[in-house]
C-alpha cells in the first residue's frame, strides 16, 4: 500500500506525544502539582489506579527517545509542554528548570534533523488554577497568554510553529461535562463556558506568538457524524452532534462566530461567557495550520434522554480497537473534504496531529511486537488521506498517535498507542513491527521527492 501513496514533496511526517502521557517525575524540577495529579489520586477515576507519576520516565530517557524519533527518519515531532513544569502555580513565578528540560528537549530534537511542533496545553492544568475554577474561570485564559509568551521566549529563536490547545472539545466534555477526566466536574452543558474560555485563551496566546513572528495552529479532534437512518429525527440529532463536536470548536476560528446551538436550549452567549470583542480575538487574523485529530466516525440517532438532543449509537460491522473504537479509515476522507466543502477558502493547511489505534500489544518469545493491527490501521488512513489530497484537499503533514505506548488518561496504562512497546515496570523500549513499517514509509516517501 505505502509504495503507490501519492502525497506532496513536503509532506511531514511526525510523531505526536503528551506531557502527563510520558514524563513522569512529577516532583521533579520544581513542577508544580497538575489538575491530573489530583484527579488520578481520587480512588475510582482511573483504571487500576495508575497515575502519571513514572509513565514513561521520558523526563529522565528523553535522549534515548530522540534516538529512538531519528530512527524513524521523522521531518518533526509533537510534544506538550506542562504548564505547571513552566509555571507551577499556574501564575507569576516561573520555574526556570522547567523551561530548562524543554530547551534541552528541543536542542536534542534539532541535533536529530527533527522539528519541534509543540503544544501548549494538553490538559495538565496547573491545579492552582482549578482551585480558581480553571477554564470556568474567564482569568485562565489571560494566564494561559503569560505563560505562552514565556515559553515562546525561550524557545521561539528554534520553533517555528506551535500548536496552543489540545482537542478543547474532549477537555470540555470528559473533564467539565462528564466528569470522565480531570477536573471531574458533571456540570453536563453548564461545561460550556470552558470550551469559550479555552478558545479566548487560545486567540489570548495566538495574539502573542504571532507578535513573535511564530506560526499558530490548534489541534481539534474532529469526526465526521453520520446519522443512524435518514429519518428527519435522526438528521437532526446529528446536525446538532455536529454543531457540537465539530462546530463548536472550528467556526469561531474560522468564521468568527459560534454555531447554533438553540438544539441544546442554550443562550448563544452562553450564560454570558461570551463577551463583545471576544469572537474577534479567538478568530485574529486566521490560522496558519488547523491540526485534526482523527480516530473514527460518529454515529447519532434521535434522543432517548430528553436531556440532550441526541444520542450516540454503535458503528456496526466493523473492526474495533482494543479500545473499543470502530476502525473506518475512509471516515478520515470523508472528514478531510467535508472540512473543505464546509470552510471553502476559510480552510488553512491541515496537518493531522494525531491518528492511531490501541492494540494489546505484547513482545512475542523471540522479543520482537509483531502488530499487524496496527500496521493495516495506519495503512488504511494513510490511504484514505491520499485520496483526500487527491481531491484537492491541502493537507501538509500526518502526526501519528504515538511513538511510545504511554498513560492513557482515565485507562491508565491498559490502552497500548505506541510504534515503541514500553514495559512499564523497567521501563525498556521495544520498537515494534509498525515502527519498522513507519520508517520504511517514510524514507520511501524521502527518496521519491529527492530524486
Ligand atoms: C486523544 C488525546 C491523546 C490520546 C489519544 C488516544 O484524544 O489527545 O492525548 O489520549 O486521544
Amino acid at each position: 500500500m505505502q509504495d503507490r501513496l501519492e502525497l506532496p514533496s513536503g509532506f511531514r511526517w511526525g510523531v505526536s506525544t503528551a506531557a502527563y502521557q510520558i514524563e513522569g517525575a512529577v516532583d521533579e524540577g520544581g513542577r508544580g502539582p497538575s489538575i491530573w495529579d489530583v484527579f488520578a489520586a481520587r480512588p475510582g477515576t482511573v483504571r487500576d489506579g495508575h497515575t502519571g507519576a513514572v509513565a514513561c520516565d521520558h523526563y529522565h530517557r528523553y535522549a534515548e527517545d530522540v534516538a529512538l524519533m531519528q530512527g524513524l527518519g521523522l521531518d518533526g515531532y509533537r510534544f506538550s509542554v506542562a504548564w505547571p513544569r513552566v509555571v507551577p502555580t499556574g501564575a507569576g513565578a516561573v520555574n526556570a528548570a522547567g523551561l530548562d528540560f524543554y530547551d534541552r528537549l528541543v536542542d536534542a530534537l534539532l541535533a536529530a534533523g527533527i522539528t519541534p511542533l509543540p503544544t501548549l496545553f494538553h490538559w495538565d492544568l496547573p491545579q492552582a488554577l482549578e482551585d480558581g475554577g480553571g477554564w470556568l474561570n474567564r482569568d485562565t485564559a489571560y494566564r494561559f497568554a503569560e505563560y505562552a509568551a514565556l515559553v515562546a521566549d525561550r524557545l521561539g529563536d528554534r520553533v517555528p510553529a506551535w500548536i496552543t490547545l489540545n482537542e478543547p472539545f474532549v477537555h470540555m466534555v470528559y473533564g467539565y461535562a462528564l466528569g470522565i477526566h480531570a477536573p471531574g466536574r458533571t456540570l453536563m452543558l453548564d461545561a460550556l463556558p470552558a470550551a469559550h474560555h479555552q478558545l479566548l485563551g487560545h486567540g489570548l496566546a495566538a495574539a502573542v506568538l504571532r507578535e513573535r513572528g511564530l506560526d499558530v495552529m490548534i489541534a481539534n479532534n474532529l469526526t465526521p457524524v453520520r446519522p443512524a437512518t435518514d429519518d428527519s429525527a435522526d438528521v437532526a440529532a446529528a446536525t446538532a452532534y455536529d454543531a457540537l463536536h465539530n462546530r463548536l470548536f472550528t467556526d469561531p476560528l474560522l468564521l468568527g462566530r459560534y454555531p447554533d446551538l438553540s438544539a441544546f436550549g442554550v443562550a448563544q452567549d452562553f450564560g454570558g461567557a461570551v463577551r463583545p470583542g471576544d469572537l474577534d480575538l479567538i478568530a485574529g487574523p486566521g490560522l496558519d495550520g488547523l491540526g485534526v485529530n482523527y480516530y473514527n466516525p460518529t454515529r447519532i440517532a434521535a434522543p432517548i434522554d430528553p436531556g440532550l438532543p441526541f444520542t450516540e449509537v454503535p458503528i456496526e460491522g466493523v473492526p474495533r480497537t482494543a479500545f473499543g473504537w470502530p476502525v473506518v479509515p475512509d471516515g478520515l476522507r470523508e472528514l478531510l473534504v467535508g472540512l473543505r466543502d464546509r470552510y471553502g477558502a476559510s480552510l488553512p493547511p491541515v496537518t493531522i496531529t494525531e491518528n492511531g489505534c490501541s492494540v494489546a500489544d505484547e513482545p512475542a518469545a523471540n522479543g520482537s511486537v509483531p502488530d499487524p493491527d496496527r500496521i493495516s490501521y495506519l495503512a488504511g488512513h494513510l490511504d484514505a488521506l491520499a485520496e483526500a489530497v487527491a481531491e484537492g484537499v491541502d493537507v501538509r503533514g500526518y502526526f501519528t498517535w504515538s511513538l511510545l505506548d504511554n498513560y492513557e488518561w482515565a485507562e491508565g496504562l491498559t490502552q497500548r498507542f505506541g510504534l515503541v512497546h514500553v514495559d512499564f515496570t523497567t521501563q525498556r523500549r521495544t520498537p515494534k513491527a509498525s515502527y519498522a513499517w513507519y520508517r520504511d514509509l517514510i524514507a520511501a516517501h524521502h527518496a521519491r521527492h529527492t530524486r
